[in-house]
């Protein structure tokens, strides 16, 4: 039989190409493609599987009892997942290095064993003494998590078919387990697809919930957990800047529930705490009356969540001017900036401008427009923005502004948080309009962009 032919993969997106480039075609990442041989097993299965059964169809109406969840008990977590683990499943929780998955995990584990599941914790990254050390810390000691350093794929896995009660296994991270007949380095994409294939399915046969850690690295030298993301059920992304207290769980894919909700968490001196009051916390250090800034209510999932957009501008006349944006897409900035320039008269094309979502949130919804270009008509006019206001709603290209899904659930949010007004695109057709809502907030009605620069 022929040797089988090398090929290389990304490490960021998975892409296979049968030649080595500097950079990946699929993703435009640099120095990502790694070889990755093709394990001698897979092309004879023929040759292996010797009695073939074949596979029987069912129809759709049979009865499948629902999964019974299992609540982490932390609730932030729990929002997350949709309820809690489902046993047989697999979650992926990726982050960068530092950003405290390691923690969230152990505190989770401990809530878990606490309430009588049993939880095995296994870890590839630090020793036994390291972890117990940390959960000293979190005040976890007496927590009945069974705990183990190991690294090897086939110790593991003949750990967990030994066992026969374990509800829960964390697998601290993907990235350190090794699968010996594997000729590569742990943490290349080789190593990382056949050990997290391996574990999923021993989680599925045995029916434990598999906690697998990934950590998402640039440089290449460690697999990106993208190459799992479709083998696993579940896929969160801690993230957060390591500058700032607090982190944030989101779910990018669930099997078993909505994907666009979020956890908010603090990282304080005894590890992650809950944070039940996300607006709050985003709002703690905002001063009113500065120019350039709009409070934005925004909605992360079902949840609405209050965070301030600052701008900023510095002259730059001659030079070709910047655009820098941290937490926004800047490709909307752009066009928010050529709406004001062609659609209401204001002119930045001879201003650097800077934008800010406070505290290292990241935005994605339309919704942020009117805020952002509250901000920069502050920024540009030197008046700031009314403090007791909140913004929001989708600016189209003409400068009509749009109405954005559950406005009442943003006016409550703001309610609740003691604001006084809100500027939002206009509910009934005409011009302008003030109104009341039902939580006692005077609403500022627009139809188009101008009336507000105006
Ligand atoms: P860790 O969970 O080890 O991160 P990861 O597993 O994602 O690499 O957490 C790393 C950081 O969290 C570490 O730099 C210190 C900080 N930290 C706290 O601030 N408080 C704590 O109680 C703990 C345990 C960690
Ligand atoms: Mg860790």
């Amino acid at each position: 039989m022929a040797k089988p032919a090398t090929v290389f993969v990304c490490t960021a997106c998975g892409n296979v190409v049968p030649k080595w480039a500097g950079r990946c075609e699929a993703c435009g990442e640099w120095n990502t493609l790694e070889p990755e041989t093709p394990s001698p097993g897979q092309n004879d299965r023929r040759a292996v599987r010797a009695g073939i059964r074949g596979v029987d169809f069912v129809g759709l109406d049979g009865e499948t009892p629902l999964p019974a969840r299992v609540p982490t008990g932390i609730a932030e977590f729990d929002r997350v997942l949709g309820g809690g683990m489902v046993p047989a499943s697999a979650i992926l929780v990726g982050g960068d290095p530092g950003i405290g998955k390691s923690t969230l995990l152990l505190q989770a584990a401990a809530r878990l064993a606490g309430s009588g599941s049993r939880v095995l914790y296994i870890s590839g990254e630090e020793s036994v003494a390291q972890i117990r050390l940390r959960a000293d810390r979190l005040g976890l000691r007496g927590a009945p998590v069974h705990l183990a350093a190991a690294t090897v794929l086939a110790d593991i896995l003949a750990a967990l078919s030994a066992e026969k009660q374990a509800r829960v296994v964390v697998i601290d991270s993907i990235q350190t387990i090794w699968d010996e007949t594997i000729d590569s380095a742990p943490g290349t994409v080789t190593q990382v697809r056949a050990n997290a294939f391996a574990l999923i399915r021993a989680a599925k046969t045995q029916g434990f919930a598999l906690m697998l850690v990934g950590h998402v690295t640039k440089e290449g030298a460690l697999a990106g957990p993208r190459v799992m993301e479709h083998m696993v059920d579940v896929v969160l992304h801690f993230e957060g800047d390591r500058g700032h207290q607090f982190r944030i769980l989101r779910g990018t894919k669930n099997r078993y529930g909505a994907t666009d909700e979020i956890g908010v968490f603090e990282m304080t001196g005894r590890g992650l705490a809950e944070v039940a009051n996300p607006s709050a916390l985003f709002l703690a250090e905002r001063h009113g009356h500065v120019a350039g800034s709009a409070v934005f209510a925004g909605l992360e999932g079902s949840r609405p969540v209050l965070m301030e957009v600052q701008a900023l501008l510095a002259s730059n006349p001659g030079g070709t001017a910047r655009r820098s944006v941290i937490g926004w897409d800047a490709g909307r900035l752009s066009m928010l900036l050529a709406v004001l320039d062609s659609r209401c008269g204001v002119k930045l094309s001879a201003h650097d401008v800077y934008l800010n979502i406070a505290g290292g949130l990241r935005v994605s919804e339309p919704a942020a427009d009117l805020a952002v270009a509250a901000a920069l008509i502050s920024a540009a006019t030197g008046v700031p923005t009314d403090p007791e206001c909140v913004f929001f709603g989708e600016i189209g290209l003409s400068g009509e502004l749009r109405q954005v899904a559950q406005t009442d659930l943003r006016l409550k949010e703001a309610a609740k948080l003691g604001f006084e007004r809100a500027t939002l695109p206009r509910r009934v057709a005409g011009g302008a309009r003030r109104a009341a809502s039902p939580d006692g907030i005077m609403l500022s009605e627009f139809g188009h962009l101008s009336d507000l620069v105006a």
